[in-house]
């Protein structure tokens, strides 16, 4: 079985930390989310990878190389960015000759790929897409089910009045036939311009998934997403932390240095910064290579771009050191 793993996304929400890092890359209980993902594949017995790259494609070959975990992967570089869909026309010559995985890039679940390609092939439908159901479906693909799991309706993320509160999870298993259905050379978003007029036409089925699920959007996400793995935070290689120095529910990068009697609140650091003694850190982002001298206080939801050197104390509330 092939899948073809979206992860060319620009991650503006994860901003200043995708800046210098694709999302996929994004640490989790010691390794990168698109690591915790091909794991799955492979258990699923997929054999080939196609990565569709854009943003910072060259540091995800860099890291992945030609095969891992046993899986064949091969990059798929735009031009330019192609959506959610575009990528999937662009793999065509890859992926024509049987169904197939989709996956979006920041996705932690424990979805059983095997079991979703049985039941695709059982249903049918030129498209199975897995949905999971969450309180607030407006951040998503919401669908309305017909009868015996049958979508009738998909709406990219609902302003209001959701059809329901199954939404898409961000996992399918395609017909080629899907292709006859993507624009060929453009931007494509497969959740706004194939889903809904697949769902007309009756060929849309919902697979539905009740277990662990976290689509890696914000940083509260990937928080939340360290979370649900692991009880110790993630904490990168290389990284040293002083005596007396509380780090909780939060990750540190690798090669980072935090010095004595510093807090570190529900908060992500990167890689190679310096953060001195008795500085207290809360709700804040800090991207890679941030110096912070020693007795710094840094206001909730602070977010710091890369390289910067903070000296003096920051006292409003979501300040923007860019
Ligand atoms: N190659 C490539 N090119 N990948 C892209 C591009 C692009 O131009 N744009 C986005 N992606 C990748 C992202 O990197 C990500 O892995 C995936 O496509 C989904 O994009 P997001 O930007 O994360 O979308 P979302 O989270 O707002 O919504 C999507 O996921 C939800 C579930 O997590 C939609 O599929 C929703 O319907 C869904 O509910
Ligand atoms: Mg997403």
């Amino acid at each position: 079985m092939k899948a073809l793993l979206l992860v060319g996304g620009k991650a503006t929400r994860l901003k200043p930390l995708s800046i210098t890092r694709p999302k996929c890359l994004f640490p989790l209980a010691g390794k990168p989310i698109i690591d915790h993902i091909l794991e799955g594949l492979s258990t699923a017995s997929v054999s080939e990878a196609i990565l569709a790259v854009n943003n910072l494609a060259d540091k995800i070959e860099e890291h992945l190389g030609p095969e891992k975990y046993g899986i064949k992967l091969r990059y798929n570089l735009e031009n330019e960015p192609l959506g959610t869909g575009g990528p999937i026309k662009l793999a065509e010559k890859h992926l024509h000759d049987e169904d197939f995985l989709v996956l979006n890039g920041d996705i932690l679940s424990f979805i059983d790929y095997a079991e979703l390609m049985n039941r695709h092939k059982e249903e049918g439908s030129i498209a199975s897409i897995t949905l999971k159901q969450v309180e607030d479906p407006s951040r998503y693909g919401a669908v309305r089910f017909g009868t015996k799991d049958r979508i009738l309706e998909f709406i990219e993320k609902p302003e209001r009045d959701a059809p329901s509160n199954w939404i898409n999870a961000g996992c399918y298993a395609l017909s080629p036939e899907i292709f006859e259905y993507i624009p060929t050379g453009r931007k494509v978003s497969i959740e706004r311009e194939v889903y809904p007029g697949l769902a007309v036409k009756e060929q849309l089925y919902g697979y539905r998934y009740t277990g662990k699920w976290i689509d890696i959007g914000v940083p509260s996400d990937y928080l939340r997403a360290d979370k649900m793995l692991s009880d110790k935070p993630t904490v990168g290689k290389g990284t040293l932390i002083g005596q007396n120095t509380k780090i909780t529910d939060s990750i540190i990068w690798e090669n980072t240095r935090i010095g004595t009697n510093t807090s570190i609140q529900n908060s992500v650091i990167g890689s190679h910064c310096t953060i001195g003694n008795n500085v207290k850190i809360t709700d804040a982002v800090i991207a890679d290579n941030v110096r912070i001298e020693d007795l710094i206080i840094i206001a909730k939801g602070t977010k710091i771009w890369p390289n910067k050197h903070i000296e003096t104390n920051i006292t409003s509330p979501n300040t923007e050191i860019n």
